[in-house]
């Protein structure tokens, strides 16, 4: 039997012998690509080639990609477990053409390997074809010689153009076209019908391999422009063609699920390996486990929340089938995993450790938020017999992190319907309002998109800026006002402005962009930032102070020296930053996130606990020492791989080529970086952590000073201490000592004012007690009282309520506009008068409100001219009260 393994190595030679560069699986999480969530097709590494804003040294490619789609166009969570081939993780298998092979080749190399080298049965195969792809008709039909019935042509849904099976599209923009779909006949034996057929959901008949013949560019409106050059791009589920050279219908029988299966079942104690709940536990191990490979952690949002929620879906599991332990188990099924999949991506294997605590900290919290959750949602159907509302569904996943999905699986569970449409459109509602303030807070925001016909005119822009700040004849080759190009701009207008050459460094790698002068002929352009465009436009963000400029004009620029200057400091100290935190902390440690500025360089890393005060000050005693070793800052041109077998660290979330720039600094830093940087480390000068603490779980900052902002940085610290110095009577060197005795002197005296207020209101108690009133028995009493606060009334109401036995007692404390009101009953009038009602009665009638129990109350209003009255009326409204009760 051909193992997975055997499959995707199958495959990889098929078409390397047919002339395709093999090239490694990117990560799950996509490069530079704000239009995406995860990687979720084999061709998202290659989406700037089909658009031609990228050129590769090949023009065929294969590979086997870790796709995702969890969240996001295309999404598969809720179906993962419960039917035959569904999966949150999969692996494409795809072959692509950069304007290259076409149509006839694609499904001439595909025929080959499926009935040539795996030796399917010609009869078991039928493919699909978009209804008017007749060039796809003709080539399946005359060239590979399928008879007409087993060509299926599928239309539009609902006539919306291009909504269709056979139509793909990687996501609501981007590289698209139609595509021709095989599929397997599992056997009359299983129920289903053929693609097109209204029981095409039936498991008899399934998808085995798309090829795309990618041709357009879908835009934000919804047009579709050419791409420069036809191309291929290929996906087949590794998985379900396993399943078919294995002779078994499900995914799940495979042998690499079979492995996780087993492993799962031993880890809860289950013997029922056909258990639903084992499948899901199986599928989300590898999602999870490759996305924490991929660098995303558990958050609230974005990618790290749909991680939560797969992890959160598998513990549940787990609980489903008895086994949710105290120290954990999902962490358990990292070990099979690599055991199945480590040898093809070793990233597993080196990050072992990463994986497990990861998955151990979020079981762990999950745990906890689980029972209140649950609990919560058994308040909720008994509350209305039942259901739940959208609101509820919204506060349990908010509040307790139970995502809905969950919930639904526990009410199916129980037997109780599916909640309405309205419910889960609510429910939506609600996400949506959240996602968008994620959105407003930066998230997934995209920028000025470039139009893809512009993208293909240029070139991309030299950068000069490594060893120089200035530049002449550079050429204008683009302008773009309010998003659009055009062909000049006048004084005043805000533009960008994109050179053939460029001394301006565009931000990216955390490294903000530069800011300057352009100057032409009589014109001047401020620029105060540069971004990079489609990944190598250099677009000179700002506005023109005065004169005219046209495409083709060629300018002079000046680099702001002293910013670029500071920048470069703290870029270089970030490497270093990196590298000490690796060696102190352990090598789980990657980077999150990190913007260099002029002024401060900020961090973020995975880490799960917080860094301890003696970390910190060895990791700036690292970061120093290199610095003072003054060594050099090398920079290194290679191939990728030449890169990594030297042992750079490349960053997850960035995206590479195939030839990088690597930045090596003394024995400890070596990374992939485009970045400006010292030519010394002794440049930074002065390397100084200013601050550490979590951001989400799992991650940490740390934001440092370097150069002239470190000393200005400690100049402000010792100021600080001077002034504190100066005010405890003192010099720096004393002021703990001198901290310390006016601690103890105010702890005294606080102690002493405690005291003193409790005598001032024994004091005052005795007082007023005197001045009571007698109501049928009862001791009547409604004062304002000075010089106590809300506690203080609490404690003379008590007072007052031991001495006088049969009372009613209303006190009122005032402070800046505000009375506190403090009510009392005892005795005999306990019954007929209840303090909260006595309470509300009085804060009513100078705009305040308040309540309690019937023996004492409390609560607040205005202080004016009405609280003399209220007060005063407190004597009759008793009377009333004790009136109706005899
Ligand atoms: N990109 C195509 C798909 O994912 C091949 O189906």
């Amino acid at each position: 039997m051909k193992t997975t393994a055997d499959i995707r190595r199958d495959f990889l030679e098929f078409f390397r012998s047919k002339g395709h560069t093999v090239v490694p699986s990117s990560p799950l999480v996509p490069g530079n690509d704000k239009t995406l969530l995860f990687t979720n097709a084999g061709m998202v590494q290659f989406k700037d080639v089909f658009l031609g804003a990228e050129k590769r040294s090949y023009t065929r490619a294969v590979s086997s990609q870790r796709c995702v789609r969890a969240g996001g166009k295309h999404n598969d969570l809720d179906q993962v477990g419960y039917t035959a081939r569904h999966h949150t993780f999969f692996e494409m298998l795809g072959n692509f053409s950069f304007g290259d092979y076409f149509k006839q080749d694609a499904i001439a190399y595909a025929w080959e390997l499926l009935t040539e080298v795996w030796k399917l049965p010609k009869e078991r195969l039928l493919v699909t074809i978009y209804h008017t792809d007749d060039e796809a008709f003709e080539i399946w039909n005359k060239q590979i010689g399928l008879p007409p019935e087993r060509i299926i042509r599928i239309g539009d849904n609902k006539g919306k153009p291009y909504a269709s099976d056979n139509f793909w599209q990687m996501a609501d923009t981007g590289p698209c076209g139609p595509c021709t779909e095989i599929f397997y006949d599992h056997g009359d034996h299983i129920a289903g019908g053929p693609p097109g057929s209204p029981d095409e959901d039936g498991d008899r008949y399934i998808e085995i391999w798309n090829n795309v013949f990618m041709q357009f560019d879908r835009q934000p409106d919804g047009s579709l422009l050419p791409l420069p050059a036809p191309c291929v791009d290929t996906g087949m589920g590794l998985e379900r063609i396993a399943a078919v050279l294995q002779h078994v219908h499900s995914n799940y029988e495979i042998d690499l699920f079979q492995h996780l299966i087993k492993a799962a079942a031993a880890i809860t104690n289950t013997a029922d390996l056909e258990h639903k709940s084992l499948r899901v536990i199986a599928d989300h191990t590898r999602a999870c486990s490759f996305l924490i490979v991929d660098g995303v952690l558990p958050s609230n949002d974005g990618r790290g929340y749909v991680l939560r929620r797969i992890i959160r879906r598998a513990i549940r599991h787990f609980w489903k089938l008895g086994a949710l332990s105290a120290e954990g188990n999902f962490w358990r099924m990292a070990q099979p995993l690599i055991e199945a999949m480590g040898e093809a991506y070793p990233e597993l294997v080196e990050k072992r450790t990463l994986i497990e605590r990861a998955l151990k900290a979020e079981e762990a919290a999950f745990a906890q938020t689980l029972d209140a959750g649950m609990a919560r949602l058994e308040g909720y159907l008994t509350q209305s017999a039942g259901t739940i509302d959208g609101e509820q569904l919204f506060q349990l996943h908010d509040t307790y992190g139970c995502p809905p999905d969950l919930i639904l699986d526990i009410l199916r569970e129980k037997g109780l319907p599916d909640v309405s449409a309205e419910v889960t459109a609510e429910y939506e509602r609600l996400m949506e309002e959240q996602r968008e303030r994620a959105r407003k807070a930066g998230k997934f925001g995209g920028g000025v998109a470039m139009p893809a016909e512009l993208i293909a005119q240029l070139t991309p822009t030299d950068f000069l800026g490594y060893d120089r700040l200035d530049a002449d004849d550079l050429e204008v080759v683009a302008l773009l006002k309010g998003g659009a190009p055009v062909e000049s701009i006048v004084a005043g207008d805000e533009a960008i402005v994109i050179l053939a050459r460029t001394p301006f460094y565009a931000e990216s790698g955390g490294q903000v962009g530069d800011t300057g002068t352009l100057a032409g002929e009589g014109a001047e352009f401020a620029v105060t930032d540069t971004q990079k465009f489609a990944g190598q436009f250099f677009g000179h963000v700002g506005t023109l102070d005065a004169g005219s400029l046209k495409r083709g004009d060629r300018l002079s620029g000046q680099v702001d020296g002293a910013r670029r200057g500071a920048t470069i400091l703290n870029h270089s100290a970030t490497h270093l930053l990196h590298a000490a935190l690796r060696s102190v902390l352990g090598t789980h440690v990657t980077q999150k996130g990190s913007l260099v500025a002029p002024d401060r360089l900020r961090f973020d890393f995975s880490h799960f606990q917080a860094v301890t005060a003696d970390e910190l000050a060895e990791i700036e005693r690292r970061v120093n020492a290199e610095i003072r070793a003054n060594s050099e800052a090398e920079v290194h041109h290679m191939g990728m791989q030449e890169a990594l077998d030297f042992g750079a660290m490349a960053l997850f979330g960035e995206k590479y080529g195939e030839h990088v720039r690597v930045l090596r600094m003394g024995d400890t830093s070596t990374e992939l970086c485009g970045g400006t940087h010292v030519r010394r480390t002794g440049d930074i000068g002065l390397f100084k952590i200013v601050s550490e603490g979590g951001i989400q779980a799992g991650v940490r900052r740390i934001e440092a000073v370097t150069g002239q902002g470190a000393l200005d940085y400690i100049a402000g610290e010792e100021r600080r201490l001077d002034e504190a110095a100066d005010l405890l009577g003192g010099n720096p060197a004393d002021i703990g000592d001198k901290l310390r005795a006016l601690l103890d002197r105010q702890k005294k005296l606080e102690r002493e004012i405690e005291a003193l207020k409790a005598k001032a209101a024994t004091a005052t108690v005795a007082d007023l007690a005197a001045t009571a009133a007698d109501v049928g028995g009862v001791k009547v009493l409604a004062a304002r009282v000075e010089g106590l606060d809300a506690k203080g009334l609490r404690e003379a109401v008590d007072h007052l309520k031991q001495q006088l036995r049969d009372a009613v007692v209303v006190l009122a404390g005032a402070a800046d506009g505000k009375v506190a009101l403090v009510a009392g009953v005892s005795g005999t009038a306990l019954g007929p008068v209840k303090a909260g009602e006595l309470l509300a009665h009085v804060a009513g009638q100078i705009g305040g409100k308040g309540g309690g129990r019937p023996d004492m109350a409390q609560g607040g209003g205005e202080d004016g001219p009405n609280l003399r009255g209220a007060l005063e009326g407190v004597q009759d409204w008793v009377k009333g009260r004790l009136a109706c009760s005899t």
